[in-house]
């Protein structure tokens, strides 16, 4: 059985389920945007998704990732985030899509919208491959949802656990 320092991982999303997810969520995303548009990951948890997503889209984009943490207790955000590594590109006019791993208490995704908003971006749309709308405690909504998933500690797909877990194929409820 998998485990991650001694404690076991039951498989929540299989490798396959995410695959088609991505498919049908890049279908809805260049549907709507229907000309090239910019793809802004964060990093770190969001870069296999990211990479799965624009390699689903038949639209040409052009990627860029930003890395954010936000401030408090490693398991939970708070009101402010931190940005570690900004973006290179350009926002001014630009129409965009934002794509974080998973939205749980609503604080990183609020702030980084606020944050590109201000950079000048006409149009910010926003893709989560995880929600955990019990946890929200700001109310925003991402555009796109893969899966809501119930309050549970998740790792894999991106997702870590202290760094850890990242690289596993499906996603994971730590026990
Ligand atoms: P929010 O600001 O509370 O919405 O948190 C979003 C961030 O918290 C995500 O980008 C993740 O990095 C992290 N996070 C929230 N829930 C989990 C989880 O179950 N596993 C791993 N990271 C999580
Ligand atoms: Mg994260």
């Amino acid at each position: 059985m998998l485990q991650i320092r001694g404690r076991p991982l039951r498989l929540l999303l299989s490798e396959e389920r995410i695959k088609s997810r991505v498919k049908e969520l890049s279908r809805e995303i260049e549907e709507h945007f229907g000309e090239p548009f910019l793809v802004v990951g964060l990093l770190k948890g969001a870069f296999i998704f990211t990479a799965d997503l624009v390699r689903s889209l038949s639209i040409p984009v052009q990627i860029d990732f930003m890395w954010v943490s936000s401030y408090g207790s490693s398991q939970e955000s708070s009101g402010h985030v931190k940005v570690i590594k900004d973006l290179d590109t350009d926002l001014e006019d630009r129409r965009l899509l934002l794509v974080d791993d998973i939205l749980d208490t609503g604080y990183t995704l609020r702030e980084v919208y606020k944050l590109l908003k201000l950079k000048g971006a006409t149009e910010i749309r926003t893709c989560v491959l995880l929600d955990k709308r019990e946890r929200r405690k700001v109310s925003f909504d991402a555009d796109y949802v893969g899966f809501e998933v119930p309050n549970l500690f998740l790792v894999g797909y991106g997702l870590d656990w202290d760094e850890e877990g990242r690289n596993l194929r499906g996603i994971y409820a730590v026990e």
